[in-house]
């Protein structure tokens, strides 16, 4: 797959468990996700090398170290060296198996495209929302799987111009889509401000909408093959602390936004061709300005991996 280098917030943390193997497609790439000793997540190509099954199929062994393939029982550990062969009883130097660099942060498992095979990525740099630090906040979260290269669904949410028509009957009833809005933009992030509120955009794939001192909402926009998107939606929100009440803001929240949602869907997933990367033939208007700034964006900066 063709993608800026950069972290990659890639699945929610609390999907994955301790002791058990996560086995998903990102980034292009069936992968492996498990906990190491120290809950800490590795990441590997989820592929044995000695005869090609899935390890995700497998289990978590010696404590969290290593992860034991289903077939024939060889482990590796977090950096994808074969530390176990049953048949010899010893470690096996010429296997093993690409990882990935990863971390775990606001609630995501991350990871981390570099721009040449020396290069790692700092966890410091990893991209948020200043606004989502505040402790007050809580969040409530869904994801959706949507049958479109990623970079449609990110263009959609930088798109202002379809919201007083695809939704006429919800959020977009009385916007101007006339009116002059600003966009700030620099090479890693993009900022709309909209008569009430703002978004923004940081590459590589999180996207935040400040509704109201105490509403927010955040997506991560992740990338699973070139025809296949997984957004992860989050609402958070500072009105409520109280367990039963925070819970069922959070379902009220997550129905509402999912509404949204399935109105961008039935336009979305209906883009040919699938990446906006090969929409040549698109013709932009202003307010698709954002929509211009990304395309430039992912064009320059990304790799294939
Ligand atoms: S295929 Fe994985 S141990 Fe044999
Ligand atoms: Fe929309």
């Amino acid at each position: 797959m063709k993608l800026p280098p950069g972290w990659y917030a890639v699945l929610s943390a609390a999907d994955l468990k301790p002791n058990k193997p996560l086995g998903q497609k990102r980034l292009g790439e069936d992968l492996v996700f498990w906990r190491d000793q120290s809950g800490r997540p590795a990441v590997l190509k989820d592929l044995c090398p000695h005869r090609s099954v899935k390890l995700s199929g497998g289990e978590v062994c010696q404590n969290g170290k290593h992860i034991a393939c289903p077939f024939h029982g060889f482990q590796f550990d977090s950096q994808g060296q074969c530390r176990h062969v049953p048949e010899t009883g010893k470690e096996a130097p010429n296997l093993r198996v690409k990882t990935w660099q990863s971390a775990e942060k606001y609630g995501f498992i991350w990871l981390y495209v570099p721009k040449d095979d020396n290069e790692t990525g700092s966890e410091e740099s990893i991209p948020w929302f200043n606004e989502l630090q505040e402790k007050k906040f809580c969040y409530s979260e869904f994801s959706e799987s949507w049958n479109i290269h990623y970079s449609r669904c990110i263009e959609n949410q930088l798109d202002y111009a379809h919201l007083p028509y695809l939704h006429r009957t919800s959020i977009g009833k009385n916007f101007d889509v006339q009116g002059k809005y600003e966009f700030l933009l620099d090479e890693n992030s993009i900022k709309l401000v909209l008569k009430s509120g703002y978004f923004q955009f940081k590459f590589a794939n999180i996207w935040y909408l400040d509704i109201s001192p105490t509403l927010k909402q955040m997506i991560a926009f992740v990338p699973v093959d070139d025809n296949t998107t997984v957004m992860y939606v989050r609402a958070y929100q500072a009105f409520t602390t109280l367990p039963l009440v925070e819970k069922l803001v959070g379902k009220v929240l997550a129905a509402s936004n999912r509404v949204i949602l399935n109105q961008d869907k039935a336009a979305v997933i209906t883009h040919k061709p699938s990446s906006s990367l090969l929409a040549s033939e698109e013709k932009l208007y202003p307010s698709d300005r954002g929509i211009a700034w990304f395309r430039k964006q992912f064009s320059e900066k990304a790799v294939e991996i």
